[in-house]
């Protein structure tokens, strides 16, 4: 009897240990989803219409987010805001805008946008965006139509792209 109580108490404690090892997993990187959708509520307050997902953004914002995952969040690169044209602060740029098929003449008017917070919880990673003066510029901006995100680790990527940029990067 004993020895069967002691075997469901094993039991429980290895449940308890997946379940929080899954969480602990799934708390990793961001929430995607969440990020577009809090943008999009923010762009909702300023009365601008919703970012669409762009696969190209996203696909850009993937492989950036890919790129500097093991940089800290002391990095420069946390909180820099880049355009496709410049290549000083992410050295691979080039790379891949043509691994996501991303004319980089046509994306002038896009921008890049990198945050790292540590274990990126999803509301602060959004109040990154929503609150750093840099940031809400381009979220309050009626220019961009499309948005992708990626996030790995610590970094969430944030892509904003023009209609023109949807057009020619087609
Ligand atoms: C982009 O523009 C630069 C300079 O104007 C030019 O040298 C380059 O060939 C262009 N790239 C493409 C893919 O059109
Ligand atoms: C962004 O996140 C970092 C790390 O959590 C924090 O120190 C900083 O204050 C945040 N900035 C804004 C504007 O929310
Ligand atoms: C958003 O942009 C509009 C038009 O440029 C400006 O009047 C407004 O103050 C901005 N709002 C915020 C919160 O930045």
């Amino acid at each position: 009897m004993a020895s069967l109580i002691k075997l469901c108490f094993f039991f429980l404690l290895l449940v308890q240990a997946s379940l929080l090892l899954s969480t602990l997993v799934r708390s990793d990187d961001v929430d995607e989803n969440d990020i577009v959708q809090g943008i999009n509520s923010y762009r909702q307050s300023l009365n601008l219409p919703a970012l669409i997902k762009h696969d190209k953004a996203d696909c850009l914002a993937d492989e950036i987010a890919d790129d500097i995952e093991d940089q800290p969040c002391t990095s420069p690169t946390n909180g820099a805001n880049i355009v496709p044209t410049m290549q000083t602060k992410l050295p691979n740029l080039p790379s891949h805008l043509r691994k996501c098929k991303i004319d980089v003449n046509s994306t002038t008017d896009g921008v890049i946008m990198p945050v790292c917070v540590p274990k990126a919880v999803s509301t602060l990673v959004l109040t990154n965006y929503t609150r750093s003066p840099r940031y809400a510029k381009y979220l309050n901006d009626s220019r961009f139509t499309g948005v992708g995100v990626g996030s790995e680790s610590d970094w969430t990527v944030v892509v904003l792209a023009t209609r023109l940029s949807l057009v020619l990067g087609s």
